[in-house]
């Protein structure tokens, strides 16, 4: 059993393997004890809550003046009643109150993990998941909360989001609402989250929190290029390997927030949620709304240790594809090569050097349909451009097959251009406010899909072309943010309901898509990561990291996007050089071994290739097929940081912990330079581990301890270490 509830002390245990989360009551308050390494059994609240008599602090029980809300650590906090800090929930009631008080009521302890309605989730699969559900009601209101944990027993995770029940007679309306919060008794910690720009996404921040707030946040619709959501805590000593890390991350690809506040009496909350900027949600009687999901991990061995559960998790209970766990095809797409110039012929014949290069797929990009020959026009026209493709998408693949060559598709279909059929026929579908001009990304619009029969539309679209033709994969993009917020189908009072419905449609379209087509590999992108979050890895097991895929600025984005998200999950190209996005010149070794740490593939004409360099592409593609298993689906260990030193290195240990292999990225070129010394982690001691290139054997041991010396030659060159367990 990993939930225990201590009836005489009155406290929930959620214990995994290796960690305990500990709660229960102080009178009548729910209050946070513990979160860390496993700890069996605590003497009870009032013995292990640090409370006292704050000189002029608020109390809800005369008799109990050291009771103050505002000053203990809660497990769940609402605004108007002595806790002044950010609330969980804030709600607003008919009479125009904002106040609420919630007790609590009951609880459960169920076997396994309910789903959550219209949002994705983790799930438990084949792991050892218990849910323990409390009940809170506000007895005046007839309003009640409940609040899910899920642990995962053998996974080291938890689970939790929140769900309100309107179960009173008037209509209310929610101000926020978050999935978690966390209340720590002291302060002094670090914070790290993952910021940064589009070709330039989750560069690895981390900073000291003092008194105050550090809030991060998207305010985009969508979870955005600029922060990602998620946020962890850490000690000052906690690195890479070793020290104590609390993390949450959102399962949600919308407006969101994160925070970590630390107030007068030294203490941190943490909390994470919906974004309630310019949000608020109307709930009917008898309606329920839910939050997305929050997952937190702890880890005693630093963020590599953190790392390691959320990946082991994301695998294996929260891609629900069927390739989550899959070697995936390696591609050649034609973007770089071609944007919106080609045809047929043109097409075939990259793929014929890309079959020659092992690539098993075609992805056919931008420009396939309507008159999109540039980004001004057609998107939501999604019928084949024939001046291109005489014969359409299924002559092209069929030709493909032919030459056992896969076929991938890209698709746009959450936009509308405004030179397009759609939106002559259906002007009032994109989001907007009636009477305001429109505002543009990439000259396009976004539909609302808030809207239903906007949704049907687009599942229908999707359906039609998965049907047209053998498509093995999809792109599925989406290259602006939201402005103009306003669904010309909502009423006045639940406009703001708009961005949340938004992402509501969007899961509602991607689960029928993907559940119709489940043979079908989608991949996210948007306009490069700009939404790389849990829940597009909830329907698509792989996301187009960046549309930076010079080497150089991989190595970060993609040493960032590991603290959180597997290595399976993150789509990596070879492009060309000069880079498109920067004009960097960095070897073709490297930016093969760079891609390698991610879904494979060609983003560049291989024609212009010479001789040598297409045969260093094929050694390069059957090179990642050899090593592609440890790669994804071991366990990765970041030794040395592109952000902190002029060495970036990733070892990854296979399944079965018989292969080890490393990989180094020089970035700089150092003059008469220092050697760099890696230390590996994760080894047996004892065991003899045989390097594949010198033929050299060494210990365990030494390979931990000792390390292995590395100097900076060449500017952005590369090193690959295979070694195989005797
Ligand atoms: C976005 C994507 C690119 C490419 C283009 C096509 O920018 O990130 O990879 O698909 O759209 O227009």
């Amino acid at each position: 059993m990993s939930i225990v509830f201590d009836e005489k002390k009155k406290l929930f245990y959620l214990h995994s393997k290796r960690t305990s989360y500990i709660f229960g009551f102080l009178n009548e308050h729910l209050v946070h004890i513990y979160w860390g390494s496993r700890l069996d059994t605590v003497p009870g609240a009032d013995a292990c809550v640090p409370h006292c008599s704050r000189p002029q602090a608020l109390y809800n029980c005369p008799e109990r003046r050291d009771l103050q809300k505002d000053t203990l650590p809660l497990e769940f906090s609402t605004f108007g009643n002595t806790d002044l800090r950010n609330p969980t929930v804030h709600i607003q009631y008919a009479d125009g109150s904002t106040i609420s008080e919630f007790e609590y009521v009951s609880h459960e302890i169920l076997d396994g993990k309910p789903s959550l309605d219209g949002l994705p989730s983790t799930f438990a699969g084949d792991s050892g998941v218990q849910t323990l559900a409390i009940r809170l009601s506000d007895k005046i209101k007839g309003v009640d909360i409940l609040l899910y944990y899920s642990v995962f027993e053998d996974k080291d995770a938890i689970a939790r989001h929140a769900e309100i029940v309107n179960r009173g007679t008037e209509t209310i309306k929610i101000l926020s609402c978050m999935s978690a919060n966390v209340d720590f008794a002291d302060c002094g910690y670090e914070v790290i989250t993952l910021c940064g720009a589009v070709q330039r996404e989750r560069y690895v921040q981390r900073e000291a929190i003092n008194f105050g707030n550090k809030i991060i946040e998207s305010r985009r619709g969508a979870s955005g290029h600029q922060r990602n959501p998620f946020i962890a805590l850490v000690r000052k000593n906690t690195s890479e390997n070793s020290g104590e890390v609390y993390a949450m991350n959102l399962i949600y690809s919308g407006n969101f927030i994160a925070g970590a506040d630390v107030d007068c009496y030294s203490t941190t909350r943490v909390y994470m949620g919906i974004n309630s900027f310019d949000f608020s949600w109307r709930l009917c009687t008898d309606e329920k709304f839910v939050s997305p999901e929050a997952v937190m991990v702890y880890s005693d061995s630093g963020i590599g240790g953190m790392s390691r559960i959320f990946h082991r998790l994301y695998r294996e209970n929260l891609c629900r594809s069927k390739w989550a766990l899959s070697e995936r095809p390696v591609k050649i797409n034609s973007w770089e090569t071609a944007l919106f110039d080609f045809n047929e012929d043109t097409l075939l014949a990259l793929a014929q050097k890309g079959k020659r290069m092992g690539a098993d797929m075609l992805v056919l990009d931008d420009g396939w349909f309507g008159r999109r020959n540039d980004d001004t026009t057609s998107l939501g026209d999604w019928s084949v451009n024939y001046e291109k493709l005489p014969g359409g998408l299924s002559s092209l693949a069929d030709k493909l097959k032919a030459m056992d060559m896969k076929f991938g598709l890209w698709v746009e279909p959450e936009m509308v251009s405004e030179e397009s059929a759609l939106f002559k026929m259906h002007p009032d579908w994109c989001i907007h406010v009636p009477g305001r001009k429109k505002t543009y990304g990439r000259a396009q619009l976004v539909l609302d899909l808030s809207r239903r029969e906007v949704c049907d539309y687009i599942v229908n679209t999707m359906t039609e072309i998965l049907n047209s033709a053998d498509i093995s994969y999809i792109k599925w993009d989406m290259n602006r943010n939201m402005t103009d917020v306003g669904s010309s189908a909502l009423p006045a009072e639940r406009q703001r309901e708009t961005a949340h419905r938004y992402i509501l449609g969007l899961y509602y379209i991607l689960d029928t898509v993907t559940a119709a087509f489940p043979d079908v590999l989608f991949e996210s992108c948007a306009a490069g990561g700009g939404r790389f979050d849990g829940g597009m890895l909830y329907y698509m097991p792989q996301i187009w990291a960046s549309d930076n895929s010079d080497a150089c600025d991989r190595a970060k984005i993609q040493y960032g996007t590991s603290l959180v998200y597997p290595v399976c999950t993150m789509s990596a190209h070879v492009s060309r050089v000069p880079n498109v996005v920067n004009g960097r010149i960095t070897p073709l070794k490297s930016r093969c071994d760079i891609a390698m740490m991610g879904q494979f593939g060609f983003e560049f004409d291989p024609a212009k290739l010479s001789d040598e360099e297409f045969e260093y592409c094929k050694n390069a593609v059957a090179d990642f097929k050899k090593y592609r298993n440890i790669i994804h689906f071991g366990d990765m260990y970041r030794l040395s940081s592109p952000f902190e030193t002029n060495i970036a290195a990733w070892q990854f240990v296979s399944q079965d912990k018989n292969e080890i292999l490393l990989i180094v990225f020089n970035i700089m070129s150092e003059v008469n330079g220092p050697f760099h010394i890696l230390k590996l982690e994760g080894l047996e001691k004892q065991a003899i581990y045989r390097d594949d290139e010198s033929k050299l054997e060494f210990s365990g041991a030494l390979l931990m301890q000792m390390g292995i010396h590395f100097r900076n030659t060449a500017d952005f060159s590369t090193k690959v270490l295979h070694f195989t367990k005797d």
